[in-house]
């Protein structure tokens, strides 16, 4: 791994026992305002982390202009505790996104879209200057490809994108919700991948998304982050790449 990790200071560490993934994840949520510029709109991502992210992210509220989001549950939290959000087209650049991961390399190179909202935290991602990847330690990986890929696919793809998948050794399953193809906030479908060892990510994500039908993959290396906060059982690790 050609990471530089440093111990940052935990702003929260319980005396007694092991730490549960719900603290870790309050942990790193609590840790990125640090990365948060006072002034300016801030780039939000979408899952459980992110939920304790914009949590702590209401109590400076008032340092900040508002948010980019990345997906309508983000918006509608944002809302809720009172943080402008702001279109992505109103916006040039973001200083820097926050945003989860379901997996992450030594690189930061990353799988996303388990919350099915991989497209639009690449394109939050894409405009802004720096990415903070907020994570708990079980998301560190050697290789991506454990965690079931997930891809954004138009449904008029879905089986010739199967067939691709198949043919470089992974099984590609539609991601389904109460018995039905599960709808994105773009309208589309997910693939969830398995079987698949990634090993040259930059190259796997400029292939994959070259297929027609795919909306996007969520492989995230030409939008890698450049800093992870890592909830450990020491606190928060903070991995620069
Ligand atoms: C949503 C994502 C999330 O960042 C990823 O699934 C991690 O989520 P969580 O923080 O709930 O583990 O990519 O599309």
């Amino acid at each position: 791994m050609n990471t530089t990790p440093s111990a940052s200071t935990p702003p929260f560490v319980p005396e007694s026992g092991m730490l549960t993934q719900d603290q870790l994840k309050t942990l790193v949520g609590q840790a990125a305002l640090q990365y948060v510029v006072r002034g300016e709109l801030v780039g939000v991502g979408t899952g459980s982390t992110v939920n304790k992210f914009i949590d702590a992210l209401a109590t400076i509220k008032d340092e900040i202009k508002g948010a980019v989001s990345s997906s309508v549950a983000s918006t509608e939290r944002l809302l809720a505790l009172g943080i402008p959000v702001f279109d992505s087209n109103e916006v040039e650049r973001l200083s820097v996104y926050i945003d989860g991961a379901d997996e992450i390399d030594g690189h930061g190179n990353m799988v996303k879209g388990g919350g099915a909202a991989l497209t639009r935290e690449k394109i939050v991602a894409a405009q802004s200057d720096k990415f903070v990847c907020i994570a708990d330690e079980s998301k560190l990986v050697e290789v991506l490809g454990q965690f079931p890929l997930p891809v954004e696919v138009i449904p008029m793809a879905t089986a010739r994108v199967v067939r691709q998948f198949a043919a470089m050794g992974g099984h590609a399953l539609v991601r389904q919700k109460n018995g039905q193809p599960l709808l994105t906030d773009n309208g589309q479908h997910i693939l969830d991948v398995t079987g698949l060892q990634i090993r040259d990510p930059l190259a796997f994500e400029a292939q994959v998304s070259q297929w027609p039908g795919v909306v996007t993959v969520g492989v995230f290396a030409f939008q890698r982050a450049q800093v992870c906060l890592l909830g450990t059982a020491q606190g928060v690790k903070t991995l620069t790449f």
